[in-house]
């Protein structure tokens, strides 16, 4: 029997920061690949607008083409990576793929965090996987572990730090003690940032994240509308100058913990104490804690974006197609990710303890109305501090809760904002019970 490999033909669709990181890597490596795991691995076709990114790559001219659909109809193609980004062309480049029967590669997390689960449908039907190790965490090797490495455990939570751009804006405001239009502003001329940074600091990106990560952690549907979404701007010096001096600092974290209620998942600006791991994850690094039932807890840390670490995953899960295909193996067909149907439990019933400041008229009586607006809606005070940053006509006040429901806490900043002293309700944010994250596992019993 001829033991040689056959040649695995790989079409790239996208050669930006991404693609461009992928086609270099597969050429510096393909020898390696060949002699080490008998794997040979080619670009057949790469797509991408630009015609100038062929000869800056190094891909001939006969390998290039501006149109993706050329790719996806080279029979000879045997996985597709898709590396656009956003949802459209993507969605159709995924549906002609996968019906002509072509495995996809793909790290669009916009995409898969609202329809994997009908692409999953459309991969199962025609043989073929899709793979999204790059679509969270970049190069940390998330998917892989909540797939492989850990799928002896019922998973109970994971907490990331997922979006690089607010990491490092919140890092930054909590070493210069900046406030976030500065830091943002300055984040931008760095190319820290985007031009348009909704997508990172508004949250959408850490929600289809963990929206991901949770769907393949609890094996049941997450799509990005189903995670409660709050961004960053609102985040300000003072906030995070008072959650130092409590023993907090602020990190946005994409939260998913699978409950007895149903899948609590959302992502928000979060207090956590300065002496949890996920909390010395500064810059634009990222972060994914996850908490199994038998392995107890665990921290994945890692470049979560840029060309090589997102290469670096792109590249793993083609080797893992490519190794199947190139030895004739049967490569397994995407199984419905979804083995099962959880409720998603509504934010309303969170119960947490809040951080709460608001600005408030610095005059005598004051706070008897607010304290008495707390008292009607159940909401415990455990702390009140007020801080000397006003004019002599205002200042704020920094009220700490002992636990409460959310749904008792909207309710109460509602009719706080309609109280006549209080100018402002500047900041709330939620102090997470890293300690329950860990309930439940058995790893030290
Ligand atoms: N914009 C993302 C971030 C990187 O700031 O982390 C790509 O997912």
């Amino acid at each position: 029997m001829d033991s040689t490999p056959r040649t695995v033909n790989v079409g790239l669709i996208g050669l930006g920061t991404v693609g461009g990181g992928v086609a270099r890597l597969i050429a510096r490596h393909r020898d390696e690949y060949l002699s080490a795991y008998g794997i040979d691995l080619r670009i057949k076709k790469a797509s991408a607008l630009e015609v100038s990114r062929a000869a800056e790559l190094g891909i001939a001219p006969e390998n290039f083409t501006t149109d993706w659909h050329d790719v996806v109809a080279d029979p000879d193609i045997d996985i597709v990576i898709e590396l656009i980004g956003g949802e459209h062309p993507a969605t159709e480049i995924f549906e002609a793929a996968l019906t002509s029967g072509k495995h996809m590669v793909s790290a669009n997390k916009a995409l898969l965090g609202r329809h994997v689960e009908r692409l999953a449908k459309l991969a199962a039907e025609n043989g073929v996987q899709i793979r999204c190790e790059a679509s969270a965490g970049g190069g940390i090797p998330i998917v892989n572990a909540l797939e492989h490495a850990l799928v002896g455990n019922e998973i109970l939570t994971v907490a990331g730090i997922l979006n690089g751009t607010t990491n490092y804006i919140l890092s930054r405001m909590d070493a210069e003690g900046l406030d976030f239009d500065e830091v943002l502003a300055d984040a931008q001329r760095l190319g820290y940032a985007e031009a348009d940074p909704t997508a990172d600091v508004d949250g959408f990106d850490a929600a289809s994240k963990v929206a991901i990560l949770s769907s393949i952690a609890f094996h049941t549907r997450v799509t990005t509308d189903d995670v409660y979404q709050e961004g960053i701007r609102k985040v300000s010096a003072a906030d995070i100058e008072q959650a130092k001096s409590l023993g907090y600092v602020v990190k946005l974290l994409g939260i998913a913990r699978n409950t007895a209620d149903g899948v609590d998942v959302r992502v928000h600006p979060t207090m956590i104490p300065a002496n949890h791991m996920l909390a010395s994850v500064n810059g634009a690094m990222n972060a994914v804690y996850v908490v199994g039932d038998a392995v107890g807890e665990t921290m994945f840390y890692g470049a979560g974006a840029g060309s090589f670490p997102t290469a670096s995953a792109v590249v793993g899960d083609v080797l893992e197609l490519a190794d199947a295909i190139s030895h004739n193996d049967r490569v397994q067909a995407e199984i419905e990710p979804f083995g099962r149907v959880l409720p998603i439990r509504s934010v309303e019933d969170l119960a947490t303890r809040y951080y709460i400041r608001l600005v408030v008229d610095d005059e005598v009586g004051t706070l008897a109305p607010v304290v008495d607006t707390f008292a009607r809606h159940g909401v415990s005070i455990s702390t009140i501090n007020q801080l000397h940053d006003g004019d002599g006509t205002k200042c704020s006040v920094v009220f700490l809760t002992h636990t409460a429901t959310e749904r008792d806490l909207q309710a109460l900043r509602a009719d706080l904002e309609a109280l006549e002293p209080v100018r402002e309700v500047a900041s709330v944010i939620r102090i997470e019970d890293v300690d329950a994250w860990a309930e439940g596992a058995e790893a030290n019993e």
